[in-house]
């Protein structure tokens, strides 16, 4: 499954929940926390179980969309009432905000068994994906997701809203557009974090979802950096992030010639191509792109 592009919608939103099937978003994350007013979280969790009982599997170009929910943190009255709601649609993961370490996702975990049992689910097939970030202790003990026993957990990622209004930053960047210090820690982290363990490492949105050109340098940035996907909250930022995430024909060219080089010479520690050194580094980057990669 390509986890290029997670487009967030809120649950409670039923023309929204349509135009699910005309986008090509990798993973759909159907929201029941944050885009959903208090009023309407009850009728949010119908709605996004009876999309999930209805869309089982979407298929684009040969690849099967992810079907997400975002529940509500583990610090409210909602969230168990959110799984018992939608874990009959079978979702593939369940993402986890405000998450305060290792702890919540047990906790959830916990949770998840017997509602899989009850669902027809195979036991342990839900994941979870937590939001490290959100606040300032989560955010200072995100390596801890990196040894903790955790069999479900899917990937990491990392939200700056939360975090921003937790200790009063009026600002995320600075006047560059880059992430101040704060939200730079908290990114850097979750990577190296993800990366340590062995899971999907995912970047944060774009908020501003009309501005095209610093999107597609923010999801140019994230692949660069080693990210194997971005949030999304808008459809129009699906196209952009699925296409900066792709590996470019030259990008792939290259790939192949490492790979082959080192097949060519299988003894060899570090040769060259075309006047450049080449080393086994080089090689795990160029198997990573050609596919084989979290
Ligand atoms: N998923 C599905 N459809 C979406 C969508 C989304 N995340 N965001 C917008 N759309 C739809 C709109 O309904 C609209 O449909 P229409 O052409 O039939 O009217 C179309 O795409 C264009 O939307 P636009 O008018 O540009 O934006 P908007 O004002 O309707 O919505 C937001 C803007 C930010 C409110 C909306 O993008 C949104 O709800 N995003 C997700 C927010 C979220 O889930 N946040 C939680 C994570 S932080
Ligand atoms: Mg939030």
């Amino acid at each position: 499954m390509a986890v290029r592009s997670w487009l967030f919608v809120p649950g409670d939103s039923e023309k929204k929940l349509d135009k699910i099937g005309g986008t090509a978003a990798d993973v759909v994350i159907l929201d029941l926390e944050d885009s959903v007013a208090t009023d309407n979280k009850g009728r949010a969790r119908d709605m996004v179980g009876s999309w999930l009982a209805a869309h089982r599997a979407k298929v684009t170009d040969g690849k099967r969309m992810g079907r997400w929910v975002r529940i509500n943190a583990l610090d409210s009255r909602d969230w168990r009432e959110d799984l018992v709601a939608v874990l009959p649609g079978g979702p593939d993961g369940i993402m986890l905000p405000k998450s305060a370490g290792p702890e919540s996702v047990t906790q959830l975990n916990a949770e998840l068994w017997e509602l899989e049992q009850r669902a027809g689910l195979p036991s342990g097939s839900v994941k979870i994906m937590p939001l490290v970030s959100e606040t300032a202790a989560a955010a200072i003990s995100i390596p801890s997701y990196a040894t903790a026993s955790l069999p479900r957990l899917a990937g990491l990622t990392w939200g700056a809203e939360d975090l921003s209004a937790a200790i009063g930053a009026s600002r995320k960047r600075g006047p560059d557009g880059q992430w101040t210090d704060t939200f730079r820690f908290a990114r850097v982290q979750t990577l190296l974090t993800a990366h340590a363990r062995g899971v999907m490492a995912i970047d944060t949105l774009h908020a501003d979802f009309s501005d095209e050109a610093g999107l597609r340098r923010a999801a140019e940035n994230s692949r660069g950096d080693g990210f194997a996907g971005m949030l999304a909250i808008h459809p129009a930022q699906v196209p952009v992030i699925n296409a900066a995430f792709t590996p470019s024909e030259s990008e792939l060219t290259e790939a192949r010639a490492i790979v082959e080089a080192f097949a060519a010479q299988p003894d060899a520690g570090t040769l060259q191509i075309d006047g450049r050194m080449i080393d086994r580094p080089h090689l795990t980057l160029a198997q990573r792109i050609l596919g084989n990669s979290i």
